[in-house]
């Protein structure tokens, strides 16, 4: 999986930039080489207490923990944790009773989110190296699965699927944020050129696609609800910001018009 590696290096560089940007605050622009912090996503009434280089890591796509309430004593599990962001969240509402994993296959955002965790005081939070297509936990472990924009770069999606399925207990909930596209051209390999500007660098699915992947893992009552969707204005900007103008030469304003878009995607592992 080559293109495994190049998303785990692209990782390590946003989480270095972070924890250096921490360590020297004074030197000031984070960042400026891999993207922005994600954490404009969240409530402030959910941002305050956390660590600001767990919200600078933010790299998400929603927050999904909005979607699911947690109650005290839960375990949750995180698919591709970043920072930290989402399992400090989670911590804070399971509670000293509950648990929190976060699974990322990248050292350095592992480092980035055990020193978020010590800042924080979460006890409750235990972060795991692993691939995300190969969870290194056992089966029927946790009531809630939540990810926040990692899914879309798995090379294996169906495998991830099949795999948080097994990871949940019967009955629990899996509800992640994530990308899709909205035009069949720009689905998976076809339109991984123009999906990467957006740092979908696996190419994305289409929602039916999507939908009948996670029925396939198993999952019933499931739901896909689409909350942002790209503008062609926006896709130029990116690309402009991010030298990669040419790659949309090709592409009239009306076929980038609407063609990816962030989801909240739902399911249950039955009783
Ligand atoms: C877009 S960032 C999202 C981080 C975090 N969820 C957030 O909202 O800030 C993707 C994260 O997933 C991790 N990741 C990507 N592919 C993975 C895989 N196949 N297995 C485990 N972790 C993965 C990366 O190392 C990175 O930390």
């Amino acid at each position: 999986m080559e293109k495994r590696e190049e998303i785990r290096e692209h990782y390590a560089e946003v989480a270095s930039a972070v924890a250096q940007e921490a360590a020297a605050p004074a030197e000031g622009a984070c960042c400026s080489c891999c993207g922005g912090d994600e954490s404009r996503l969240y409530p402030e009434d959910v941002k305050n207490g956390l660590p600001v280089a767990a919200l600078k890591a933010s790299r998400g796509c929603g927050n999904p923990l909005g979607e699911v309430q947690l109650q005290p004593g839960m375990t949750v599990l995180d698919l591709g944790s970043g920072g930290g962001i989402d399992c400090l969240i989670a911590a804070a509402e399971v509670g000293p009773e509950g648990c929190v994993y976060g699974l990322d296959m990248t050292d350095e955002m592992l480092a980035l989110a055990n020193d978020n965790k010590r800042v924080a005081g979460a006890d409750n939070v235990e972060f795991v190296k692993g691939f995300i297509e190969d969870i290194p936990l056992p089966d029927g472990l946790a009531d809630v699965i939540t990810s926040n924009c990692v899914i879309n770069l798995s090379e294996d999606k169906p495998r991830v699927l099949r795999e948080a399925y097994r990871v949940l207990k019967s009955g629990g909930r899996f509800v992640v944020a994530d990308m899709i596209t909205l035009k069949p051209e720009f689905e998976a390999e076809a339109g991984i050129e123009v999906a990467r500007l957006l740092g979908c660098r696996a190419g994305v699915l289409l929602e039916a696609s999507y939908e009948a992947m996670m029925r396939e893992a198993g999952f019933a009552d499931v739901s896909i609800r689409t909350f942002d969707v790209s503008s062609a204005e926006h896709m130029r900007e990116r690309a402009v910001r991010k030298g990669y103008a040419d790659t949309l030469a090709a592409y009239s304003d009306e076929q980038l018009e609407g063609a990816f878009a962030s989801v909240f995607v739902e399911g249950v592992k039955q009783a």
